[in-house]
């Protein structure tokens, strides 16, 4: 039996209600979206973390669905006092594809939840706050979606994007196929512009980002047997997770013929809070923006072109680390 199934049928752990002392303040950067959804709720759920901010870029849903998509996932998690702020609206430079194909028409799994009424869209943009919350040198950006807003930020205030403490971004594969081309990643795909200029931008500053690609978020399943044992476990967390996911299970069935689903976007906050659970190598790291492998992230782990590493490529995961800091936590949740 492996340590995560041992883990679900044990009696549900409950975490402390502490205040972790360090906690890290944490900008979620995301487009949700159902993966990005579990990773705020993940997020909202660690002692470790002080979410101050969640931006939302247009990605998996349009900018503005993924604002509301973001209140109700804080509205179950009655965390409606963090604060949201909306980004770009299309990226860089190509046209706009969302993924509803994916995440169904309303972008968290044909839920159909009811929007969180009274919650108008701040007149602050997301790259605005950015800007400001940066400046202190002390917040990191995990980013779940296409790095528009980043590389907007790059744009208006350089200053700020330098002083991100850290910058993980779920994003880019390296061995791994593509899920939107055989060789690119939806949100380096989606807006191939902005990750360039990002990757570009850290490589000219001698600085890194943390490259969490679908080399280790394609093990990450969410299975039937995981979320039926969570319905059991906390059957109010359980019927929302079945909720938002039940679209995704089918897409990834029909499509990969996968049981469940990979959630991508949780495995960067578990990764964020602890260096358990991903290992890779440093290499120099550019996308590629145009024709047949647009979006594609080119690794040069032979370092062929001389050049600083610019990104840690995440190449080995412990899946049973990730479920071990992520069920108890997302079990804990009381409603
Ligand atoms: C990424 O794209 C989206 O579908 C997910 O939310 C994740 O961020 C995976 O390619
Ligand atoms: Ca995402």
């Amino acid at each position: 039996m492996s340590f995560y199934v041992a883990l679900l049928l044990a009696e549900p752990i409950f975490l402390p209600n502490f205040e972790v002392e360090n906690m890290k303040k944490v900008i979620i950067d995301c487009d949700p979206g159902i993966d990005d959804s579990l990773a705020i709720m993940l997020a909202l759920n660690s002692p470790e973390l002080e979410v101050i901010g969640i931006t939302i870029v247009a990605g998996n849903s349009p900018a503005e669905m993924g604002f509301r998509n973001a209140k109700k996932v804080l509205n179950f998690l009655g965390r409606l006092d963090v604060p949201v702020y909306v980004g770009a609206e299309r990226p860089r430079v190509r046209e706009y594809v969302n993924a509803l194909d994916t995440h169904g028409e309303d972008g968290l799994g044909e839920s159909f939840l009811p929007d969180v009424p009274e919650q108008d869209i701040p007149e602050q943009s997301a790259v605005e706050f950015m800007s400001k919350a940066l400046k202190g040198g002390d917040v990191s950006v995990i980013a779940l979606g296409p790095l528009t807003n980043l590389a907007k930020l790059i744009d208006s205030d350089l200053d700020a994007f330098l002083s991100i403490e850290r910058l993980v971004s779920m994003g880019g594969n390296f061995r791994s196929h593509g899920n939107c081309s055989p060789v690119a990643e939806y949100n380096y795909w989606e807006d191939p512009d902005s990750a360039k200029v990002v990757f570009d931008t850290l490589y000219d500053h001698h600085r890194m980002i943390e490259m969490v690609g679908l080399d280790v978020t394609r093990p990450i399943v969410l299975t039937p047997e995981i979320l039926e044992d969570m319905k059991k476990k906390n059957p109010v967390v359980g019927d929302f997770v079945e909720k938002i996911t039940k679209f995704y299970f089918k897409f990834h069935w029909e499509w990969e013929h996968i049981r469940g689903c990979v959630i991508n976007d949780p495995l960067a906050v578990a990764h964020f809070i602890t260096p358990d659970i991903l290992s890779g190598i440093e290499a120099f790291t550019e996308v590629e923006t145009g024709g047949i492998s647009m979006g594609q992230t080119v690794v040069d782990s032979m370092g062929f072109y001389r050049k600083d590493s610019n990104a840690c490529i995440y190449t080995q995961v412990d899946t049973a680390a990730f479920w071990d800091l992520f069920l108890p936590r997302i079990l804990e949740i009381r409603r």
